[in-house]
C-alpha cells in the first residue's frame, strides 16, 4: 500500500511521462513518427531502460515561458542495455515545445554524454527538434556548445550514433556531424543549416525540405549521413546491427561471435570470376560475400561514392572493416568523394580497434579539372594519412589493377599494410600498359613504318614485363601470390597472426590530417 507521498510521486511521474499530452502525441503519430519513449522502448532490451532527469525543468521566463510546462524539458535521457550491452541515449521529445533545445534540455543530453564517456559505453542521440528554443536565446546556444564540446571529447573514445527521426535544423546539425554514425529515416528525417523558407528569402531558390536535407540527399549527395532507413523500426534494427560490430569503447575489441562458417572454405568460382580484360567490370560484392563469414556484411554509406565500398564483415567471428574498390562504378576509380568516404571509415575502424581489409582493383585517381579544382590532392591525401596512421592490423588483397598513386593509397606495404596478397591476374604498375607504352615508346612508335603495329607490339612488351604481381612480389611488396579460391583461408590466417599487433608512434599532440 503506497503512502500519500509515494502516490504523489507516482502521479507526478505518470504525468511527466505523457510528454506534450494526448493531442501532441496524436499529431506526432499522424506525422508518421513515434514518441521519444516509444523509440527508446524499442531500442533498449525490454524493461532495461533507466530514465535520468525526468524532473528537470526549464528556468526561462521570457515571452510567457514561465507559464509553459515542458515535461522533462523536451528530452528523455538515460541508459539501459541493447542486446545485453550498456548504452546511453537521449531522445528529443517533439511533443514538448517541438523538442526545441533549451539550456536544461541541453544539460540533460550533456549529462548522458558525460556518463557514457566516464564508463565507456556507446551514446545514441535521437534528434527530432525545432532547434534552439527561440525564447531562451543565448542560453540555448550555450547548451548546444556544451553538447558539441562533449561530442568532440568523446570522439574516438566511445561510439557516438546520431539518429535523425524528425527535423534537425540550424546549428543543431553539428552534433550529429561530430559523431561517428548518422542514421536518417526516409520521409521524416531532415537536416539543414537553413530551411527552405530562409533559402527562399535569401537567395530566391525554391526547394522542398526533403530535397534540401532529407535522408537520401544526405546519404547519396552530401555524404553527411551513413545510413538511410525506410522506417523508424527498420532504423532501430540497423542501429542494433551496427552496435554488434563495434566495441563499447576504444579500450575494448568488438564482441566476437561464434563462427559457423568453415575458416578454410574454398570458392572455385573466384578462380574465373575476375575478367582478364582490365577494362571489363565485375561486382566486388561477390568477392566480399565469398570472403566473409556466412557471406554477411553491413554496408557503411551504401549510397555515396559507390566506386568504393566500405562495410563491416566478420572473419572467424571477429569484426573487420572492408575498404574495397568497386569496378562496377566508374571502374573503381578514386575521386574526392571516394577518398573522403574511405578515409572516414578507416579512421572510425582504427579508433575502435577494428582491423582493416583492403580489396584493391583501382585504375588510379580520377583525372579532370573538376577533381583538381575540387581539391583531389588534399582529399586523396586523407586516405594516405588515414591508412598510414591506422595501427590496427591491415591486410590488403590486390584482385586486379593497382596503378600509380592509387596503388600506394589503397593500403600498400609502404603505408604500413602488415600482409599483402595478390591474385595471379594482378597488375601492379605505374599505369595501364597502353598509356605507359604511348609515353615511353612515343618516338619509336612515331618513327615506325607501321605506327599502329609498333604501338601494339610495344604495349605487349610493357604488358609482359610489368603488368603482373611478380615484380612487386620479387621486391617483397607483395607477400604472396595466391589462388583466388583460397583467399578466405589466407586472409583469416593473416588476421589471426596479427591479433597481438603492437605499434609505436612518435610522440606528438596529434597529427594534422589534411582536411
Ligand atoms: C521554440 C519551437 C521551436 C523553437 C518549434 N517550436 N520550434 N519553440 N523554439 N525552435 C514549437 C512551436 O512553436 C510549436 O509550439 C511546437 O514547437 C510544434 O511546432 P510546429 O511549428 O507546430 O510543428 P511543425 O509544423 O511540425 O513544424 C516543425 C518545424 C517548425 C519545421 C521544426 O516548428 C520550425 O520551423 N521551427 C523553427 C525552426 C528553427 O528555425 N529553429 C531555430 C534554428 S536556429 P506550440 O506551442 O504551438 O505547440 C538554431 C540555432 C542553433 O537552432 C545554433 C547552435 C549553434
Amino acid at each position: 500500500m503506497a503512502t500519500a507521498k509515494q502516490e504523489e510521486l507516482l502521479k507526478k511521474k505518470e504525468l511527466l511521462k505523457q510528454g506534450g499530452g494526448e493531442k501532441a502525441i496524436a499529431r506526432q503519430h499522424s506525422l508518421g513518427k513515434q514518441t521519444a519513449r516509444e523509440r527508446l522502448a524499442k531500442l533498449f532490451d525490454e524493461g532495461s531502460f533507466i530514465e535520468t532527469g525526468l524532473f528537470v525543468k526549464h528556468r526561462c521566463t521570457n515571452f510567457g515561458m514561465e507559464k509553459k510546462e515542458a515535461p522533462g524539458d523536451g528530452v528523455v535521457t538515460g541508459y539501459g542495455t541493447v542486446d545485453g550491452r550498456l548504452v546511453y541515449a537521449a531522445a528529443q521529445d517533439f511533443t514538448v515545445i517541438g523538442g526545441s533545445l533549451g539550456y536544461e534540455h541541453a544539460m540533460k543530453i550533456a549529462a548522458a554524454q558525460e556518463a557514457a564517456l566516464k564508463v565507456g559505453a556507446p551514446m545514441i542521440c535521437i534528434n527530432d527538434s525545432g532547434g534552439a528554443r527561440i525564447q531562451e536565446g543565448v542560453d540555448a546556444l550555450a547548451g548546444y556548445g556544451r553538447i558539441f564540446y562533449n561530442n568532440t571529447m568523446a570522439s574516438g573514445v566511445i561510439p557516438q550514433i546520431s539518429v535523425i527521426m524528425g527535423p534537425c535544423a540550424g546549428g543543431a546539425v553539428y552534433s550529429p556531424a561530430l559523431t561517428d554514425f548518422i542514421f536518417m529515416v526516409q520521409g521524416t528525417g531532415e537536416m539543414y543549416i537553413t530551411g527552405p523558407a530562409v533559402i527562399k528569402a535569401v537567395t530566391g531558390e525554391e526547394v522542398t525540405s526533403d530535397a534540401l536535407g532529407g535522408a537520401m540527399t544526405h546519404n547519396s549527395v552530401s555524404g553527411c549521413a551513413q545510413f538511410a532507413c525506410s522506417s523508424e523500426d527498420d532504423c532501430i534494427a540497423e542501429i542494433k546491427r551496427l552496435l554488434s560490430f563495434l566495441p563499447s569503447n576504444n579500450m575494448e575489441k568488438a564482441p566476437v561471435v561464434a563462427c559457423t562458417d568453415d575458416l578454410n572454405r574454398e570458392d572455385e568460382n573466384l578462380n574465373s570470376f575476375v575478367p582478364e580484360n582490365p577494362n571489363k567490370a565485375y561486382d566486388m560484392f561477390e568477392i566480399i560475400r565469398s570472403l566473409a563469414d556466412n557471406g554477411d556484411y553491413m554496408e557503411y554509406q551504401p549510397y555515396f561514392a559507390k566506386n568504393i565500398i566500405t562495410c563491416f564483415i566478420r572473419l572467424n567471428g571477429k569484426s573487420v572493416g572492408v575498404i574495397a574498390s568497386q569496378p562496377k562504378f566508374m571502374a573503381g576509380v578514386l575521386d574526392i568523394n571516394a577518398s573522403d568516404k574511405a578515409s572516414r571509415f578507416i579512421r572510425t575502424c582504427d579508433a575502435f580497434n577494428i582491423p582493416l581489409l583492403t580489396l584493391e582493383d583501382v585504375p588510379g585517381f580520377l583525372p579532370g579539372t573538376s577533381q583538381e579544382h575540387g581539391g583531389i590532392i588534399r582529399h586523396g591525401a586523407k586516405m594516405l594519412f588515414a591508412y598510414s596512421e591506422a595501427s590496427v592490423p591491415k591486410v590488403t588483397l590486390i584482385t586486379r589493377k593497382a596503378y600509380g598513386g592509387a596503388y600506394i593509397g589503397m593500403c600498400s606495404k609502404h603505408l604500413g599494410a602488415d600482409i599483402v596478397y595478390a591474385w595471379p591476374d594482378a597488375e601492379i604498375a605505374v599505369m595501364g600498359a597502353e598509356g605507359a607504352a604511348n609515353i615511353i615508346f612515343s618516338k619509336e612508335i612515331k618513327a615506325a613504318e607501321n605506327p599502329a603495329e609498333k604501338r601494339k607490339e610495344k604495349i605487349a612488351e610493357y604488358q609482359d614485363a610489368m603488368m603482373n604481381p611478380y615484380v612487386a612480389a620479387s621486391r617483397g611488396f607483395v607477400d604472396d601470390v595466391i589462388m583466388p579460391s583460397e583467399s578466405r583461408k589466407y586472409i583469416i590466417a593473416a588476421f589471426e597472426s596479427l591479433e597481438g599487433k603492437r605499434t609505436d608512434k612518435p610522440m606528438k599532440k596529434h597529427g594534422n590530417i589534411p582536411l
